[in-house]
């Protein structure tokens, strides 16, 4: 289904989101990127790749900053860059795959955000990520293996987000589309919440 939103829905969404980012999670491949920037023109939102500032602000590529200071530094960056973006919502703000796996940083888009994680299978992540080379984390011998690891211990702190949607090998808009559709139904579902509090 390719059904565009009314205009009244988005303001509805625009409404309930207040200053809250709409935050992509999940892993290498996921199309996170693809997916938020197309979510944010849907929105009118603004669109932030945390990836991509966290290379503005180093004043290098992320495999310049895993290779010459290391994993930990570049986490300890990605932490800072995410809580930082996380202030300047709303927006649509897409994360690096491992982003998720911090516990502040999950516990400052609880606060300031609404995660969305594309869900997608081995074959699917394999099949997109092979196209490209620019990823350290994949720079392995057996980068199959190492994504079934990250999956293993990922997918478990993934579902905890507040929307889960199934990224499949099919145009990118569709995916959109059920974002959009799951956003809408968990601000309702929110806000129907927060009424019947009000009510008790
Ligand atoms: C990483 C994912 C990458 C990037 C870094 C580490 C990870 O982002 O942040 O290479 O730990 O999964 P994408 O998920 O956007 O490729």
């Amino acid at each position: 289904m390719n059904k565009r939103l009314s205009a009244k829905s988005v303001e509805h969404l625009h409404e309930r989101l207040g200053n809250r980012s709409i935050v992509i999670i999940g892993l290498m491949g996921a199309g996170k990127t693809t997916v938020g920037r197309r979510l944010a023109e849907r929105l009118g939102l603004r669109f932030v790749d945390a990836d991509a500032e966290i290379e503005k602000a180093a004043g290098r590529s992320i495999a310049e900053i895993f290779a010459e200071y290391g994993e930990p530094y570049f986490r300890d960056g990605e932490r800072k860059v995410i809580a930082r973006l996380l202030g300047a919502g709303p927006q649509v703000l897409a994360t690096g795959g491992g982003a998720y796996m911090n516990e502040a940083t999950r516990k400052a888009i609880e606060e300031y955000g609404i995660a969305v994680w594309l869900k997608a299978s081995l074959p699917l992540l394999m099949k997109r990520v092979r196209r490209r080379s620019h990823r350290p984390l994949l720079r392995a011998e057996d980068p199959e293996a190492v994504m079934r690891e990250l999956m293993d211990k990922r997918y478990p702190v993934y579902c905890g987000a507040d929307i889960s949607i199934e990224s499949r090998d099919i145009p990118h808009n569709i995916i959109v589309n059920d974002v959009l559709r799951a956003l809408m139904r968990y601000v309702c579902d929110e806000s129907s919440v927060s009424e019947t509090e009000s009510e008790a």
